[in-house]
This record gives structure tokens, sequence and C-alpha cells, in this order.
């Protein structure tokens, strides 16, 4: 084993006595370095992913928050059973269907996105650029489109129905839950 090399130092009165390092030493030092430099990267990397966790939980928090934009159709009594309305500035159709139910409808396409028409005679809805058709419900009945027509939440409040037209819902198909009744 090999014998550690003394240096004397004299500091005025004193005498202090510095061990000069040896390689093994030296080694020691340098893995310590190195696993107090991993330590670090592991408690940023720790506090980062933390943030970003609660950053997406409080995220989620403020769109549930948002304020709604809310757009008031007209009362109920004046819209018949199997009838559809254009409300183009809301950007949505308001369908009563056969059994008295409400939906708002998007008026965009669920292919490209091209702006669909409602045919009275026929009672459906077609789209103009690739001849999609939706049934009254929004339902596909003729492709491309690939889904449902997205609707938007409905609220009857007073006998006036409400469209939160800043919450857009997608769908694969129509089903009962998305009807709204009076
Ligand atoms: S965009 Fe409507 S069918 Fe293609």
């Amino acid at each position: 084993m090999k014998k550690k090399k003394q240096i004397k130092k004299k500091n005025f009165n004193k005498e202090k006595v510095v061990e000069e390092p040896t390689p093994e030493s030296r080694l020691e030092n340098r893995r310590s370095f190195l696993k107090k430099v991993w330590k670090g990267f592991g408690i940023i990397a720790s506090v980062e992913v933390t943030a970003v966790f609660f950053g997406f939980l409080f995220s989620g928090k403020k769109e549930e928050s948002k304020p709604k934009q809310i757009f008031e159709a007209g009362n109920v009594n004046s819209f018949q059973p199997n009838t559809v309305t254009a409300f183009r500035g809301g950007r949505f159709f308001l369908a009563r269907l056969e059994d008295g139910g409400f939906m708002a409808l998007s008026l965009r396409c669920t292919h490209l996105g091209c702006s669909i028409n409602w045919e009275d005679g026929k009672k459906r809805f077609v789209c103009p650029c690739h001849s999609s058709v939706f049934a009254i419900n929004g339902n596909v009945e003729n492709p491309p489109a690939p889904t449902a027509l997205d609707y938007f939440p409905i609220k009857i409040e007073n006998g006036i129905v409400k469209v939160d037209i800043g919450t857009k819902l997608k769908r694969n198909r129509f089903n009962k839950s998305q009807v709204e009744y009076a």
C-alpha cells in the first residue's frame, strides 16, 4: 500500500498539514462529483415532470371554467317536430326530431368540412362537395363522410332553447343520449 505524501506548509505561527491527493482519491472525488451532477439532473427532471402534471390538471380545470357561448335559438313551441331551422350565425342547424327532442347540429360535413344543406322535401342533409348524406339526427346515410355530424349541447330553460356553441362534440353515430327534451 502506497504511503501518502505529506506537504508541510507554514502559515504564520501555525503549521498546517495538507495531504497531497493520490490517484485513488482523485478518482473518488471525480465519482462523487459525477454522482452529485446526476442527482441534480434527477431533481430537475422530477420538478419538471411534477410541473407538467399539475399544469395538465389545472389546464383541464381552466377549460371547464371557460365562459360558455350561449346562443338563444327561441321558444320551444316555435319549432315543429320533424323540422330543421338553420342558424348560420351560430353555425348550427336546430333539428327537432319526430319525437319532439332537440339537437343542434354542426353545419360542417365530417368528410372535409364543406357546408351542408338541408333538403326539406327529402328530410336530409346533403353535402355539395362529395355528396355525403345525413339523416335529421346527423347520422351518415351516404358516405364518404366517416362519422355523424358534430353537435352542440342544448339546455332548455323557461321554454327557451339555448345552445352552447362554444362546445362542439364529436361522435361516431347518433344515440338518444345526445337529444335534449323540453
Ligand atoms: S366534404 Fe362533404 S362529402 Fe366531402
